[in-house]
């Protein structure tokens, strides 16, 4: 995005959605954030973001959303992206990863061809299901393994119908597994860093083997905007990341940073069903375009854990 651009972000109270609305923001970009303020959502960001002439927020459901305002991307990050509440209710993914997202092409084509935005959809590493050796690349086939991974591989699929059929122009964006400031503390690092923080054991699936590689979301909004200016319409892109890491070694470099002794760190807990063994992307692709890694996750997990905001925990 080269000169300033409509953007409208859906899921911008999120996580990566709310470093991507800051980013756009910073690069002089007009945002219109849509999100339906679910537990995961940020509000004070919302405050943040609100002192710039340049953003708009509107609280919807992307399901029920019924006009889409004048813009000239469309990117959506509104999910339910936690898998352990994929296992216990898988209603509300099919819902939203879903629905929602069929709801959001229809909104787009329903517009006159020349004013349609386009669509970027961010899907996950998950999609391939796991990988105990070599990396996935963009044409490999889809083999989710759970709920929440079941539902964002439909979503790829409607999305990549709806160009072939309607014509929409569209770019999916699969990055790995995410890590950075403000992350909703269900996910591994600020659970288990809250938990050290009070004196109670962390909890790790199993015997803590599976490997994930770590992307800082900072790196991954790069990637996304990476793939809006000089990524080919009608493509895929991985964002992976090299920093591999098994659960056990993420658990032992939180006790490290706060100083304890790894009996007292945490507890192995029972195994999560469908738990995939290690996720690895090829990001080739993308790498082309210029984009690079740029965060070191030895380096950036301190910062993190030592001043974790604690201001959504209670
Ligand atoms: N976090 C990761 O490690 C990771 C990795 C790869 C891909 N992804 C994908 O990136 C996207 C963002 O993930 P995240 O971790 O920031 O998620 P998140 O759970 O932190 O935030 C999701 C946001 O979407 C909003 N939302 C949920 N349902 C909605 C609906 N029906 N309508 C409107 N808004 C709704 C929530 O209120 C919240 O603000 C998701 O699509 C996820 O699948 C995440």
């Amino acid at each position: 995005m080269s000169r300033a651009e409509i953007v409208v972000v859906t899921g911008g109270l999120g996580f990566i959605g709310k470093h991507f609305v800051r980013q756009c923001l910073d690069k002089g970009h007009f945002v219109k954030n849509i999100d339906r303020i679910s537990y995961a959502a940020d509000r004070l960001v919302n405050a943040e973001f609100s002192q710039s002439s340049n953003y708009r927020f509107h609280e919807a459901n992307i399901c029920t959303l019924d006009f889409l305002p004048e813009c000239d991307i469309f990117v959506n990050f509104a999910a339910e992206s936690h898998v352990d509440n994929a296992i216990t209710n898988a209603r509300k993914f099919c819902e939203t990863n879903f629905l929602g997202v069929q709801n959001c092409l229809e909104l787009i084509r329903r517009k006159h061809e020349h004013e349609r935005p386009r669509f970027i959809q961010i899907s996950t590493d998950e999609v391939y299901g796991d990988i105990r050796d070599g990396s996935h690349a963009e044409a490999d086939p889809l083999v989710p393994s759970n709920p929440y991974a079941a539902t964002k591989a439909a979503a790829d699929m409607l999305v990549k119908s709806w160009g072939r059929t309607f014509g929409v122009s569209w770019n999916i964006v699969r990055p790995t597994n995410n890590y950075g400031t403000h992350q909703y503390p269900e996910k591994l690092i600020p659970k288990s860093a809250w938990r050290m923080k009070r004196g109670l054991p962390a909890i790790m699936h199993g015997d803590g083997s599976y490997i994930r590689s770590w992307l800082h979301a900072d790196d991954t909004v790069r990637g996304i905007s990476t793939v809006i200016e000089k990524g080919r319409r009608n493509q895929i892109y991985n964002i992976g990341s090299t920093e591999e890491r098994s659960n056990i070694q993420v658990l032992r470099r939180i006790a490290q940073i706060l100083s304890i002794e790894e009996r007292a760190a945490f507890v192995a807990a029972s195994d999560r069903s469908g738990q995939d063994i290690r996720y690895s992307l090829d990001d080739s692709k993308l790498r082309a375009l210029g984009w690079s890694q740029m965060k070191k996750f030895d380096e950036e997990i301190i910062e993190i854990v030592e001043k974790l905001d604690t201001s959504r925990f209670v």
